[in-house]
C-alpha cells in the first residue's frame, strides 16, 4: 500500500572510500537509473555523534555532496539532501525515541564495537539514540527500501521494530516496514593490509584505504600493495572461502565491472595475483579517475553544491512535513 520510495544516507566524517562507492554510491546512482523515486541524505546530525571539528564537518559536508554527484548522483533526478536542513528529521527522532526503548538501543552490534574497551557512560547521548534518529531519517519519507552495506543491517531491524510499536500503540498502519536493500559483489569491501577488517572512514591509521579523492597513481599503488596469498586464483567462488584477501578483491573487481565473483573467476582462474592486480589496476582507475577529477571540480565550487542542497532541501520537505504533522495528530498533539 506504499508507494516504492528509496532513501540512504552517508555520514559527512571525510575520507569517502572505495567500500562506500561500491557498496553506496553506486549502487544509489542504478537505483536512480530505474526509475524508482530516491532520496540521497548527508547525514550531518549523525556525524556529531562522536566530536568533529566544526570546520572539518563543514569541509567534510562539500565533499561528501560532491562524491554523491561525481558518482551520478543526478539532483534533478533524485532528491539530494544535507539532514540538518530538513528539520523533520530531527523532529520525528524526538518522537521515536519516546517509542523505542533503551535495551533495543544497548543492543545494537555497533554501539557496543564503538564503545568497547571504553568507558560507554562517556559516550555522548546522540550516539546512543543514533539507531532513533536513522529509523526517522527513512521513516519521515515513508521510504520503503534502503540500499545499504552489511554493516547496518540490524538497524535496519530496529527501523521495522520502531514502526511497527509505534503503528501498534497508536492503532494505525502509518509507517511502512522498511526493507533493507543489500545485494551486489561488495556489500562489505574490507581492508586491503588486513581482510578481516572492514576498510572504513574512521579508521585513520589504514594507509591501504582508497580514497575517491585519490589520484590514479595512488589507486594502482594502493592496489599493488594489497595484501593477497602466493595462490592462483581459484575457477570459482568457492575456492576463495578460506581466502580472505583474495575473495575481497576478486569481490571489488566484480562490483566495479558489473559482474558476478564466478564471472571474473571464468577469466582469472589459474592465474597468478601478478596478472589480476594490473587488471585490477587498471579499472579502479579507469572508474575512480573521472569520479575523483569531477570531486575536484564541484570542490572549487561551493555556490553550486550550496544551491543543489537548498533546493534538494525545499524539494524533501514537500514530503516530510505532511508527514511529521500528520505523526503528531496520531500523538495527539
Ligand atoms: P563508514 O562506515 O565508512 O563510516 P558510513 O557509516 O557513513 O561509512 O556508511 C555509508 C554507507 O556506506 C552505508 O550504506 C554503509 O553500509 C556503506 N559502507 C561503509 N563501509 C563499507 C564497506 N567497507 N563496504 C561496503 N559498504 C560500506
Ligand atoms: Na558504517
Amino acid at each position: 500500500s506504499f508507494t516504492p520510495r528509496v532513501f540512504s544516507g552517508i555520514q559527512p566524517s571525510g575520507n569517502l572510500h572505495l567500500g562506500n562507492y561500491l557498496g553506496a554510491l553506486k549502487r544509489f546512482a542504478d537505483w536512480q537509473e530505474r526509475g524508482t523515486e530516491t532520496i540521497y541524505c548527508m547525514v550531518d546530525l549523525h556525524a556529531i555523534t562522536v566530536w568533529q571539528d566544526p570546520a572539518d564537518l563543514r569541509r567534510a559536508t562539500r565533499e561528501l555532496c560532491a562524491g554523491f554527484i561525481a558518482s551520478g548522483i543526478d539532483p534533478e533526478k533524485s532528491i539530494l539532501i544535507n539532514q540538518s536542513q530538513v528539520p523533520e528529521h530531527a523532529q520525528l527522532a524526538w518522537v521515536f525515541n519516546c517509542v523505542a526503548r533503551m535495551g533495543w538501543m544497548g543492543r545494537m552490534t555497533q554501539w557496543k564495537d564503538k564503545t568497547a574497551g571504553k568507558n560507554a557512560e562517556a559516550a555522548s547521548l546522540g550516539l546512543f539514540a543514533y539507531p532513533s534518529l536513522m529509523a526517522a531519517d527513512i521513516l519521515v519519507y515513508h521510504a520503503t527500501h534502503v540500499p545499504v552495506g552489511e554493516d547496518q543491517k540490524q538497524h535496519l531491524e530496529l527501523t521495522r521494530d520502531i514502526a511497527t510499536k509505534f503503528n501498534h500503540d497508536y492503532g494505525v498502519d502509518f509507517f511502512p516496514l522498511t526493507e533493507p536493500v543489500i545485494e551486489g559483489a561488495a556489500t562489505r569491501v574490507m581492508s586491503l593490509r588486513d581482510g578481516s577488517k572492514k576498510m572504513s572512514k574512521s579508521d585513520p591509521s589504514d594507509a591501504s584505504r582508497i580514497n575517491l579523492t585519490d589520484d590514479a597513481d595512488t589507486i594502482a599503488k594502493k592496489i599493488r600493495k594489497a595484501k593477497t596469498d602466493p595462490e592462483p586464483l581459484p575457477s570459482e567462488a568457492k575456492g576463495l572461502e578460506d581466502r580472505p584477501e583474495a575473495r575481497n578483491l576478486v569481490n571489488i573487481f566484480a562490483a566495479l565491472n558489473n559482474q558476478t565473483v564466478d564471472q571474473v573467476l571464468a577469466d582469472f582462474g589459474g592465474r597468478p595475483f601478478s596478472e589480476f592486480k594490473p587488471a585490477l589496476a587498471d579499472l579502479a582507475v579507469a572508474q575512480l579517475s573521472p569520479v575523483s577529477t569531477e570531486m575536484s571540480r564541484l570542490m572549487d565550487n561551493q555556490d553550486e553544491i550550496d544551491r543543489i542542497l537548498t533546493r534538494g532541501a525545499e524539494r524533501a520537505r514537500e514530503i516530510t512535513a505532511p508527514i511529521l504533522k500528520k505523526t503528531y495528530e496520531i500523538v495527539g498533539m
